[in-house]
């Protein structure tokens, strides 16, 4: 059978036709994002009846396909990029960060090895370099000084994932029986520390508890330590959160590194979302002591204008990351494997293939240029800082924990049904997207400022929107 395959593809001239009405549709998106309401107005179940139930055996046009954007896809959209959006943590996307994903998908390269993906893996290396120095990180961290070196990831979830997996191999390495070796996090940690210790295989996990601002009890860890060395477990592995996903809460790195080093423990980072603003120097000391932890993880997709997903690792030691990762079989061996200018990323992550990701950050931080990059970052910070003072200057209002950056946390004096009132009376707005949450039956609303849209007109109009539903003051 000889079949001509070529009339299957898009042709040169469809390519440029319908990519030029998708990059059309999406610049329109851009411009009116903040017309739409926040969150779709539909019920499990909806856009799937609009579907139909085996794929399609004949090809369909574009014209139909583009068309079910707006008649399938746009009705069951939350729109993560509105003006309004203040829920959990920003995942902030930007006009040039789509157009390096869109390059990067048409190049369609697989970066396992600096012999697949020369390109994709020196720029990798190249932007992590600048972002060491951009965030005021250890130049050891840096891949063309060592021995440290960064990686794009998936996910944070994946990042402080990993470090498990590489701890928990260094100590079966070392003779250490992994059953009883224990990792440690703030009880405000984020969920996926739990939940990547479970998975790294970790039996023993502790919830260390934390002081009245939220951040990890130094004391309290020391204690766990020792009660755990004395009933014959090991100690492990520990994270810090600078900002947690509750409050922005910072744990005392600097505190924990000593007792994590006595202890010969992992020290893991967790900055997900705080790591963006530590490339305004004024805020690195909140994560004084970052020099001295293994590894630390931040996502540029959550406050740096690099659309989902771009998550970095870096480790303070590569060669335990690549001693754990390695595996070598015949069709992977490559003629550069030993020539330290060529990274094989295979070996620093879980995939064997990946994505040029690095690509979209790379537009990013030269289409931005880190001074605007700062002003971003700040601006977010000053409009945070107004919304806490109108919450303080509001007698029917309380903060509920400190503000570090740009989240603000509080709640309604008369109490959890009236906080609660208060979230959907904001949310059912349509124009703006908060998150509720509850600490020590406490219930408070988290407003996280950092979508790429927010102006300080929104967050006016958000302020307008609590002062109108709080009640009689
Ligand atoms: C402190 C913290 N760690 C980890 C995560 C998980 O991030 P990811 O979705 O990249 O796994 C979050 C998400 O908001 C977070 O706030």
């Amino acid at each position: 059978m000889t079949e001509d395959l070529s009339n299957m593809h898009l042709t040169k001239a469809e390519f440029q036709e319908y990519g030029y009405q998708l990059v059309d549709w999406l610049a329109e998106y851009f411009d009116n994002v903040g017309q739409y309401q926040v969150l779709p107005s539909v019920e499990p179940g909806d856009i799937r009846k609009m579907l139909p139930v085996s794929a399609p055996e004949k090809a369909e046009s574009m014209d139909d396909i583009i068309a079910d954007l707006d008649r399938v896809v746009m009705p069951g959209v939350a729109h993560w990029q509105h003006p309004g959006w203040y829920a959990f943590f920003p995942s902030g996307a930007s006009p040039v960060s789509a157009l390096g994903e869109f390059v990067a998908a048409g190049l369609a390269t697989q970066g396992m090895m600096w012999s697949t993906a020369p390109s994709a893996t020196e720029i990798e290396n190249t932007v992590l370099d600048w972002l060491v120095d951009l965030l005021g990180l250890p130049s050891s961290w840096r891949i063309d000084e060592g021995p440290g070196g960064g990686v794009i990831q998936m996910s944070a979830s994946d990042s402080t994932h990993l470090s498990l997996a590489v701890a928990r191999y260094q100590f079966e390495l070392s003779g250490v029986d992994t059953n009883s070796l224990v990792a440690y996090g703030s009880s405000h940690a984020h969920s996926s520390i739990e939940k990547g210790a479970r998975i790294a295989g970790f039996k023993h996990i502790r919830s260390v508890p934390v002081t009245s601002t939220y951040g990890i009890d130094a004391d309290a860890f020391k204690q766990l330590v020792q009660e755990d060395i004395e009933s014959g477990l090991v100690p492990a592995w520990i994270c810090s959160a600078v900002g947690t996903t509750n409050t922005t809460a910072m744990d005392p790195i600097r505190a924990i590194a000593t007792i994590a080093k006595e202890n010969g423990m992992w020290h893991h980072a967790d900055a997900a979302y705080a790591g963006s603003a530590m490339i305004c120097p004024e805020f690195r000391e909140l994560q004084d002591g970052v020099e001295l932890v293994d590894s630390y993880t931040f996502n540029p997709h959550k406050w740096l204008l690099t659309n989902f997903d771009c998550s970095i690792f870096w480790v303070a030691d590569r060669s335990k990351l690549i001693e754990t990762l390695s595996i070598s079989p015949p069709y992977l061996r490559n003629k550069t494997e030993d020539n330290p200018s060529a990274v094989d990323y295979r070996d620093w992550h879980v995939p064997l293939g990946r994505r040029f990701r690095a690509l979209k950050l790379w537009f990013v931080l030269r289409s931005y240029g880190a001074e605007n990059l700062r002003t971003f970052i700040r601006s977010h910070v000053e409009w945070a800082k107004e919304l806490e003072n109108k919450v303080l200057g509001d007698s029917r209002l309380e903060l509920t924990a400190p503000r570090t950056l740009a989240l603000v946390c509080f709640r309604h004096l008369d109490g959890n049904d009236a906080t609660k009132k208060l979230v959907d009376a904001i949310n059912s707005s349509g124009s703006a997207y908060v998150t509720p949450s509850v600490t020590d039956n406490v219930s408070y609303i988290r407003v996280s400022i950092g979508s790429t849209w927010t102006e300080q007109r929104h967050v006016a109009e958000l302020w307008n929107l609590i002062d109108t539903n709080a009640g009689p003051r």
